[in-house]
């Protein structure tokens, strides 16, 4: 199947979900200059009709009117509808990219590239970290890290509160790890506890991958500052990585010893802001018909291993409920749903508590 394109010869893209982070998606492709943004859709009307005021596009009343008027559709909605919008806008035969995490359980996700693979179409998921310059700066000069040190820290807002912090922040590390290191996970470990919302808020993961490298990763909520770091040991060099600066630094150890000597160099990176990356990639994608770096197959990797952090997590909390009588973490409502619905499939819980 080849790429639709509109008669001006330019991709048609539209957004659905117009709330915090669908309202970028349409400041964005309305900046770009290589697509024609035909309109937003919410399911909350008023919502749509003030967000299509602003970009100057008109509102679509319905996923089915997309059919005839799109070739391409961000779809930010709440994670536990990515599924539903997803495959009902494959089905219609556009392209789609769907924000993070991809879906909210496993089944849904292969749901999504089922649909995508029968249908012949895109579909990307919104890891937008992947497309920070500081990522991007530090990709090529990744060789054999074995020590990572993460953390993603956030104060509290009242957002994102419908999954776990794993699914919701810790997830872009485990994208970004999974892409860094290459290799499977071996071993997780983890620990994590609901602070002000019902779901945990704050948690922390210890990943081991099979050539060997140890990963500490570290994702709150509810926090008195914003930090989002990641640091690497490789040999002889320690490599650290501002997500939010947009920035790296390398040190290397010129002379090694009691009067070490170092060299300091600040890696190169690309002054993009992230979310036009990936939606300039996307529409690449949608041209090309080349997957795209965050495919779905990536996306449903990191919620694999989000899975499994989460696993690990209710394995530790009801392993300190049976043995302590103390203020013990208790399992979220929210996680207890996630775990019926099937996003915690037993073999993974297993697989964490071995
Ligand atoms: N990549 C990132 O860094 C990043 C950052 C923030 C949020 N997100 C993701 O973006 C998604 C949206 O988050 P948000 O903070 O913008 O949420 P939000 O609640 O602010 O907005 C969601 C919007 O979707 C609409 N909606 C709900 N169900 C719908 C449906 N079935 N059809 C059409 N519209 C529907 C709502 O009316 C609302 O306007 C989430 O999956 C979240 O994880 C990603």
């Amino acid at each position: 199947m080849t790429a639709p394109a509109s008669t001006s010869g330019k991709i048609r893209v539209a957004v659905v979900g117009a709330g915090e982070f669908g309202h970028h998606h349409a400041r964005v492709f309305r900046e770009m200059d290589s697509v024609e943004f035909v309109g937003i859709h919410d399911a909350d009307a008023e919502r749509a009709k003030a967000v299509a005021a602003e970009f100057r596009v008109p509102v679509i009343a319905s996923l089915e009117e997309l059919q005839s008027r799109a070739d391409a559709v961000s779809v930010a909605v709440p994670t536990i509808a990515h599924a539903q919008v997803g495959c009902a806008l494959l089905q219609y035969g556009l392209d789609v990219l769907i924000e993070k995490p991809m879906a909210a359980t496993l089944a849904e996700a292969d749901q999504l590239l089922t649909t995508a693979a029968r249908n012949e179409r895109i579909v990307q998921v919104g890891h937008v970290e992947r497309f920070n310059p500081a990522v991007i700066a530090v990709l090529p000069i990744v060789h054999r890290p074995l020590f990572f040190e993460v953390h993603r820290l956030g104060v509290f807002t009242p957002r994102s509160l419908d999954v776990d912090v794993i699914f919701d922040l810790m997830i872009h590390d485990l994208d970004i790890l999974l892409a860094v290191v290459k290799e499977p996970v071996t071993e997780v470990k983890a620990v994590g506890i609901p602070v002000l919302s019902d779901k945990v808020d704050i948690a922390h993961a210890r990943l081991e991958f099979a050539g060997g490298a140890v990963a500490n990763v570290t994702a709150s909520r509810v926090s008195t500052e914003r930090v989002r770091k990641m640091r690497f040991f490789q040999q002889h060099e320690y490599i650290s990585l501002d997500y939010a600066r947009r920035d790296a630094l390398r040190v290397g150890v010129k002379r090694p010893g009691p009067q070490p000597e170092f060299s300091f160099e600040k890696l190169p990176a690309p002054e993009t802001e992230p979310l036009r990356a990936e939606l300039e990639a996307f529409v690449q994608a949608v041209k090309t018909r080349q997957p795209p770096v965050t495919s779905g197959v990536a996306g449903r990797a990191a919620l694999e291993l989000a899975t499994r952090v989460m696993g690990s997590i209710l394995a530790h909390a009801a392993s300190v409920n049976i043995h302590s009588n103390s203020t013990s973490p208790s399992v979220s409502d929210g996680s207890k749903v996630l775990l019926e619905k099937g996003v915690l499939e037993k073999s993974l819980v297993e697989k964490s508590v071995q």
